[in-house]
């Protein structure tokens, strides 16, 4: 058996920056991750991080607190939006002071670019690769302090005794072993779940792992209806174009050449925020005015020089995949799945129900985003509420005493994977992914209805209930089994799909990135509260409504950009 006190389950900056928070804070920690750390997806974040440092005007905590409440549609929890936003300049400062390379301004302080949604230009950056860049500055302060990293172990499950966390189950990929993992405290910063659509910025290992872990062990899964599509998003192949992009001044044109986003938003234009913006792609598209069903980013008028400048990374990804290289030809772009703005329900130190599990980064919701994220703010959370996580859980271990290892959950999983391997025949798990990549993607998209939404509903059941009884895998080995592996990921792709669905048609209101088309307007009357959703043998969540939105200072106003 391995132990620790604390175990963080992801190697991605919300893991990195939680667990070298505990090893500053003295505690024996270690990381479990499927993969690297700097292979994480955070790696794929390019356009910036949001803080208001006023180095450039006066921006103010409270300002960027106020964007983020109005960004979420007034979904997000006040309290919890206004943590993230006075902490954020000093997590910055704290990067800086162990390395991470931010672009400049002349004067050499740290360069802030314009994002949507966004008041003042607030989003600090590394040309288009700040995600890898911060992710190897903290990869730095890993080897530093020494903490174990348990790489190529996939967690599958999360053992609670006598209603406290005890650490996890994890299948060493190496060997085929399952493992126990003994913790006093378990921190998941597992990633998101974009790998519920065919097409989505995420990278493979976007596969709601930690989601699924939670929430079959009964912690419930939050406002998980929320999906973003992020506006720029290749056609061919759905690799993010930053909205840095957009904040250095490129145009979205339609086919008639037309800057469209100042008839949808026109104060904003192009930087109004990425629900607005997607719906209005999606409008001009489905109204007869896309480009070959898309429509067009060009940045041909930033010159040759800024582009290699600041948007060196997309540049050189949309040239490998179109063959048109954005300083000469406009982008051919569609917007596309991207952020789970729900997530393992915590509170604002991510702490879960259950005490000593934690959680942080996309995996969790806190809830900063609540309706709908702000550009900027996803690389924010990863570093705020992973080192706030790793706080309140080093503080927590002083306490607890030691925990039970759960022989009986290793023993269950034992079981649930000696089946998917004992079984000859049935249904292989990636015909069941793309069963549910394909309702998710036809009924679960930018403008929903009840008929759709409805179907998909069904759908997912009917591969819940499948996979349940008939997923199999072919590859019966030890060693590196990605058959089973992806098997396992299916799993819990499968139940974030649901909890989605589940949510979208159970919320009659359009709000954030939730558009029905059957119920267009915000309902603040009846829909101001957050949808929690848990796990039933029957596969299709329950859901409940009991936790409020927490509103310190701006009640509900109309939103408009
Ligand atoms: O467009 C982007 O660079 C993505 C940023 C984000 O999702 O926060």
């Amino acid at each position: 058996m391995i132990k620790h006190d604390v175990v963080v389950i992801g190697g991605g900056l919300a893991g990195m920056r939680a667990a070298v928070e505990a090893a500053e804070l003295g505690a024996d920690v270690a990381i479990v991750s499927k993969m690297h750390p700097v292979r994480s997806h955070s790696g794929a974040a390019q356009g910036g991080i949001n803080a208001a440092l006023g180095n450039r005007d006066d921006d103010t905590p409270d300002n960027h607190t106020f964007d983020t409440v109005k960004g979420s549609d007034y979904l997000g929890d006040q309290d919890a939006i206004a943590a993230m936003c006075e902490d954020a300049p000093g997590q910055i400062i704290w990067l800086e002071h162990r390395g991470c390379i931010f672009s400049r301004l002349p004067d050499g302080r740290i360069a802030q670019r314009p994002f949507g949604g966004a008041g003042s230009p607030r989003t600090c950056y590394s040309a288009d690769v700040t995600g890898l860049v911060i992710l190897h500055t903290l990869w730095e302060q890993l080897e530093r302090f020494n903490v174990k990293v348990y790489e190529e172990y996939f967690c599958t499950a999360l053992c609670v005794e006598d209603g406290v966390g005890s650490g996890v189950v994890a299948y060493n990929m190496r060997n085929g072993q399952l493992e126990l993992i003994n913790a006093k405290a378990t921190i998941f910063a597992t990633g998101g779940a974009g790998r519920m659509y065919l097409k989505t910025t995420n990278g493979y290992a976007s596969t709601a792992d930690g989601m699924g872990i939670a929430f079959k062990a009964g912690i419930p899964l939050m406002d998980m209806e929320f999906v973003q599509f992020h506006p720029t998003t290749l056609k061919e192949n759905g690799v993010l174009m930053t909205e840095g992009a957009r904040g250095e001044g490129a145009y979205l044109l339609n086919s008639l050449g037309e800057r469209f986003m100042f008839k949808y938003a026109p104060n904003k234009g192009e930087l109004a925020s990425r629900d607005v913006v997607s719906r209005a792609e999606w409008t001009e598209i489905l109204e007869g005015r896309g480009v070959d069903g898309c429509v067009l980013l060009d940045m041909r008028h930033l010159g040759r020089e800024k582009i290699l400048e600041r948007l060196p990374q997309i540049r050189e990804l949309a040239l490998d995949a179109t063959g048109k290289d954005a300083v000469n030809d406009p982008i051919p772009i569609l917007p596309g799945a991207h952020y789970t703005m729900g997530g393992i329900e915590t509170d604002k130190w991510g702490a879960t129900r259950v005490p000593g599990v934690y959680a942080a980064g996309e995996c969790a919701c806190v809830s900063v985003h609540g309706a709908n994220r702000l550009g900027g703010n996803s690389l924010l959370e990863t570093i705020v509420f992973g080192a706030r996580a790793a706080k309140h859980a080093v503080e927590y271990i002083k306490k607890a005493g030691d925990v039970r290892p759960s022989e009986r959950t290793l023993k269950a999983e034992q079981d649930r994977i000696n089946q998917l391997l004992a079984r000859s025949g049935g249904e292989r798990a990636p015909k069941l992914r793309t069963a549910m990549n394909s309702a998710m993607s036809e009924n679960v998209f930018i403008f929903r209805n009840e008929g759709q939404l409805g179907k998909a509903v069904d759908e997912l059941v009917a591969v819940r209930k499948e996979f349940d009884q008939k997923a199999y895998v072919m590859d019966k080995s030890a060693t590196f089994n990605t058959d089973l592996v992806g098997a396992l990921e299916t799993d819990f792709l499968i139940d974030a799909a649901l909890c989605v669905a589940t949510g979208a048609l159970a919320r009659k209101e359009s709000r954030g990135a939730q558009a029905r088309t059957d119920f267009p307007d915000r309902d603040d009357a009846n829909w101001m509260k957050h949808t929690l959703a848990w796990r039933t043998a029957e596969g299709q969540p329950r859901l409940d409504y009991s936790r409020g939105i927490t509103i310190t200072t701006y009640e509900p106003q109309v939103r408009t950009y």
